[in-house]
């Protein structure tokens, strides 16, 4: 994977960019079976979930959220779907979310039976907002949960040993949480889960992103030195979007030491939505980072999002959105156009105003560039000779590019290939 690099070090008189990059991608989890679904107006149908698990599956996940199940029959149906149905790859781990009740524990083992592997994610919340004022306990209250709900979990795996278990404990509002009983906690439930020797995730999530990304960062970096068990687990986060900094936020816990990211295709999730997956990929890729995920029908991804979220995408996300890889401004156009004709083959992409090659998403060049008033000669060039094949003299491109102006700013909006080919053709083929 050459077409990219990591953005050259920029070197500042008194100090050299840090080396904090991301070299390798994390471990992922979608979560838009359960954390997208459980945030829509109308839950996705059977037939939605199946459509987002073939995508899923299709991408490269190989950890998939698929549900509550113990909470809501749909979720339930969904999971025996999956199992009853064998449409879960040798490659791919499912994963239920559960409460630390036993009742639920005992549903969400029903609901995997026969799973050829699986990971039990059971999770309680420990900030000092929920302890007091939702549960009314203390520190040792909430602790007591959170280790009772562990041993529920290793004894129903042990009853169901035909299945390979993974656990997964996530103290929920981590990011409020002081850092020393989060890991508190989660030391009393990995101490509980290490003699199974079943596969320990420790999910750490911003259940509602209340700080900056270089904080929650901090107290990501803080675990990872601070718990007792950090070579016998996998440190996963789990961010929201609250700040807008849920990708930024992904990053940089992966930075300070997180192995794993859960999140959603374009952002999905409860109120502004989980970390997107999407961006996140496409960041490490821009860098020259095998994002271990298959992104290169975006079309497709979008297609079935909005069929199963019923969301229509932003125009303006991040890489997806449908002008992202347009030019509408005649300098941008300009640029655009000559880094194009210089692009090499087996080059670093090196065009200015785009950071990626549209291509690269199953997108063409021919969207790169449209035209409305603000765009010059440089842009109504590109497509008089990218579509109709004509070269103009400089003199031309500037005539021709002031006619498509003065349409454009006739009719208050965007001037096709086909109307720009028309004025050309009445004002000079026409004319001579
Ligand atoms: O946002 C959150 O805290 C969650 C947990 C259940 C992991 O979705
Ligand atoms: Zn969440």
């Amino acid at each position: 994977h050459r077409k990219y690099r990591a953005t050259p070090a920029i070197v500042m008189p008194d100090r050299q960019w840090p080396n904090n990059t991301i070299t390798q991608a994390p471990q992922w989890c979608s979560v838009d079976l359960r954390d997208g679904n459980q945030a829509l107006v109308e839950p996705m149908t059977v037939q939605q979930k199946l459509r987002m698990w073939d995508l899923l599956v299709k991408m490269g996940f190989t950890q998939i959220e698929v549900g509550f199940p113990a909470a809501s029959q749909p979720d339930f149906d969904f999971v025996r779907a999956l199992i009853d149905g064998d449409r879960i790859p040798d490659n791919v781990t499912i994963q239920v979310l559960t409460q630390a009740r036993e009742e639920l524990i005992a549903r969400s083992y029903e609901a995997l039976k026969g799973a050829k592997q699986a990971i039990v994610h059971v999770y309680n919340s420990t900030s000092p907002v929920q302890r007091e004022r939702v549960f009314s306990l203390d520190r040792d209250g909430i602790k007591a949960i959170a280790v009772q709900g562990a041993r529920w979990v290793k004894e129903y795996a042990a009853r169901n040993p035909e299945t390979s278990w993974s656990f997964q404990y996530s103290p929920e509002s981590f990011s409020s949480t002081e850092v020393d009983f989060a890991v508190e906690v989660s030391d009393a439930v990995i101490a509980e889960w290490l003699d199974t020797g079943a596969p320990i995730i420790i999910n750490l999530p911003a259940t509602v992103e209340c700080t900056s990304p270089n904080v929650f960062a901090d107290q990501v970096e803080w675990f990872c030195r601070h718990t007792q068990f950090r070579n016998n687990i996998s440190v996963s986060v789990h961010t929201h979007n609250d700040r807008g900094c849920g990708v930024a936020a992904g990053e940089l816990a992966v930075m300070a030491g997180a192995d794993r990211v859960e999140g959603t295709l374009l952002g999905n999730g409860e109120r502004t939505g989980n970390m997107d997956i999407v961006t996140m990929a496409m960041n490490l890729y821009s860098q020259g980072v095998n994002p271990e995920l298959n992104l290169a029908d975006m079309d497709e991804i979008i297609a079935v999002v909005e069929h199963c979220t019923t969301i229509p995408l932003h125009p303006r996300h991040p890489y997806a959105g449908e002008l992202v890889f347009t030019a509408f401004s005649g300098s941008h156009q300009d640029a655009i156009r000559k880094c194009l004709a210089k692009q090499g083959q087996d080059e670093h992409w090196q065009v200015a105003y785009l950071p990626i090659d549209p291509a690269d998403l199953g997108r063409s060049y021919e969207a790169v560039i449209r035209i409305n008033s603000q765009s010059g000669k440089g842009g109504v060039s590109w497509v008089l000779e990218n579509d109709y094949g004509l070269q103009l003299p400089r003199w031309l491109q500037i005539d021709a590019s002031r006619a498509v102006q003065a349409k454009a700013e006739e009719i208050a909006g965007e001037v096709s290939a086909k109307q720009i080919w028309e004025l050309f053709d009445e004002h000079y083929l026409q004319a001579a």
